[in-house]
């Protein structure tokens, strides 16, 4: 398995992982979503097996008020089912992590849906702490 960014051509791979992650997307509606990605300059990279993207990170990072340097936000994470439990969501966040680190980010924040018990798991063993109460206005 390779991890490297993220190339127009993953397209039609990231449009069906993020069908896995429950935001079904065709590849056109993903690749309107990368102009405001790449305005941001925001992260993404792909785990590759045999030429096919099998997972994708995707980070944001978002400079702070109150605190130096970044926060780096992962905004999607996912791996497809088959390759689930070898080690790729584990790559993935380490390689998307040393990306923000050095670009100077001090923290990192991942948010998943409250019944995804197996990715709080994940997260937990991957260093993160959870801290409660996340208020969000849909607009
Ligand atoms: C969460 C997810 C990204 C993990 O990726 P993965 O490739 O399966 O995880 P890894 O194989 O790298 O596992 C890394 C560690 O986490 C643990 N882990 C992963 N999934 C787990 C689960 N469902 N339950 C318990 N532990 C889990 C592994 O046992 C492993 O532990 P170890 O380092 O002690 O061996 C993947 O399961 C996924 O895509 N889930 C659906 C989408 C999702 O929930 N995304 C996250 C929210 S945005």
């Amino acid at each position: 398995m390779t991890i490297r960014k993220f190339r127009s051509t993953d397209s039609s791979d990231i449009a069906g992982l993020l069908g896995q992650l429950g935001y079904p997307a065709t590849p056109g509606v993903f690749r309107r979503r990368l102009k405001n990605l790449d305005s941001q300059g925001d992260l993404i990279l792909v785990a590759v097996e045999d030429h096919r993207a099998v997972g994708f990170v995707s980070l944001h990072l978002i400079p702070m008020v109150h605190e130096d340097g970044f926060l780096a936000r992962v905004t999607a994470l996912v791996v497809d089912e088959e390759f689930r439990g070898k080690g790729v969501g584990k790559g993935l966040l380490g390689a998307a992590e040393d990306y923000a680190r050095k670009r100077g980010a001090v923290k990192a924040e991942i948010t998943s849906a409250g019944a995804r018990k197996g990715a709080h798991k994940f997260h937990l063993g991957m260093g993160y702490k959870e801290y409660r109460k996340r208020f969000l206005k849909r607009f």
